[in-house]
Order: structure tokens, then C-alpha cells, then sequence
């Protein structure tokens, strides 16, 4: 069991008439797991065109899951509110453009996966670290980054007002225990499904 004959994948193996371990897919094959046929899913894209559309409904689980993946791979550069000000930044290296910009505010939604899949500019690709569904998550989250800095005040339930803090509905009261910057504490992020 432990130790079965084996080709190894790569290696030069007399087995096979060509002497190559590995085998050619043969021709109209894809492996399993491997057909990407929902364009808009894998690029952001729909023909030509950059998607102004979700391929998935976004939820409340979405964004969290945009956020925790915004805060590990994009904050570094693009900072916690998306400003563009993050640490390495601050250690000289090139700085973004703010996501509260106009054309940033303006760009359709599948802009954000199309630079996270292909990289822009100097900022290189996150493909390899970022899985497609969780480019959408984060593009998600850029998008309510985005909304939290121009919301007007027309946007706030005055009932909801509370100590001059606005409190979403359904959000715990203010006397309920908090974190000593203000939020809610006790509210632990989503699990990571990504392992
Ligand atoms: C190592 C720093 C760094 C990291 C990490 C990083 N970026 Fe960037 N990003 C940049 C820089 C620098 C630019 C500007 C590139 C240019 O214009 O040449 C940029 C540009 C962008 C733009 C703007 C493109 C435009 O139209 O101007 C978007 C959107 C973006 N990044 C999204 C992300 C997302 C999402 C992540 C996380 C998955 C991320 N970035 C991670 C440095 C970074």
C-alpha cells in the first residue's frame, strides 16, 4: 500500500513510448473542476465589456467575507477605509489611487475583479491568492467602502439616532458591551471557508 509503483508527475519515465511520466490531456478534455464557462464569474467581464453586474446576489455573508479578504490582502496598500494611505505605502511604496475617487466611484463593478485577476498598473496580480468568488466579495466590500464615505444624512433614520450615532436597524442598543473604540464587542468575524 505504502510504497505502490508510481510514475512521477514531470519526471522522465521509460513506462510510456514518449519516455514522459505525465500524459497529454487528450484533445476537448477538461478536468474535473477545471471548466471555467461562467465568464462573468472567472473575469469580470461580459464579451468585452467589464460587468456592471453581481454573477451572485450579495449578501450580508458576502461582504463580511469581502471585508476579512479586503483587510488580509488589499489594506496593506489600499488602507482599512480604502484611501490608498496602508503601511507599505507608508514604507514608499507607489500610491494608489483612492477608492473614493470619481472614476473609482464610477467604474462598474467588475473593473475591481478584472484588477485583482490581471493585476494593473504596478500592482500585480492576486489570481494566484485571491479564489473568484472572493474577487467578487472584495468588490462587494470596495462598493459599501465606497458608500460609507458619501452617504448623506438623508440616508439615517432619525429614529434611529442615538446618542449622535446612527444605529442601523436592528443593530444592539448602546448600552449593550462594547470594544473600547466603539463598536459592539462580541461580534467575532465569519469563519474562513477558504482553507
Ligand atoms: C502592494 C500594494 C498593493 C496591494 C496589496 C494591492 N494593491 Fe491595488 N493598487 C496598488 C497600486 C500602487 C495601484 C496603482 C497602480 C497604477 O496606477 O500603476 C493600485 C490600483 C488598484 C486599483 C485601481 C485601478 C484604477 O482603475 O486606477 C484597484 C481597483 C485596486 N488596486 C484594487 C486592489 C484590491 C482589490 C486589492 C486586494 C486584493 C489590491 N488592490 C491590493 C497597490 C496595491
Amino acid at each position: 500500500m505504502v510504497d505502490q509503483q508510481h510514475l512521477k508527475p514531470l519526471a522522465e519515465d521509460g513506462f510510456f513510448s514518449d519516455d514522459r511520466g505525465s500524459r497529454v490531456p487528450p484533445a476537448h478534455t477538461v478536468a474535473r473542476g477545471q471548466l471555467r464557462d461562467d465568464e462573468q464569474f472567472y473575469t469580470g467581464k461580459i464579451g468585452s465589456d467589464l460587468a456592471a453586474t453581481f454573477p451572485m446576489p450579495v449578501t450580508r455573508e458576502l461582504l463580511n467575507r469581502g471585508r476579512e479578504r479586503f483587510d488580509i490582502y488589499c489594506a496593506v496598500c489600499h488602507g482599512y477605509t480604502g484611501n490608498g494611505d496602508g503601511m507599505i505605502v507608508q514604507r514608499g511604496f507607489p500610491q494608489p489611487p483612492s477608492f473614493h475617487e470619481q472614476r473609482l466611484r464610477d467604474a462598474p463593478i467588475g473593473h475591481f475583479v478584472d484588477v485583482i485577476t490581471n493585476g494593473y498598473g504596478v500592482m500585480y496580480s492576486y489570481a494566484s491568492r485571491v479564489a473568484p468568488e472572493d474577487r467578487w466579495a472584495i468588490a462587494a466590500y470596495i462598493r459599501a467602502l465606497q458608500l460609507s464615505q458619501h452617504a448623506p444624512a438623508s440616508d439615517a433614520d432619525p429614529a434611529t439616532w442615538q446618542n449622535g450615532r446612527a444605529r442601523p436597524p436592528g443593530a444592539p442598543k448602546s448600552d449593550s458591551p462594547r470594544n473600547s473604540d466603539g463598536r459592539p464587542s462580541g461580534r467575532p468575524l465569519p469563519p474562513s471557508t477558504n482553507d
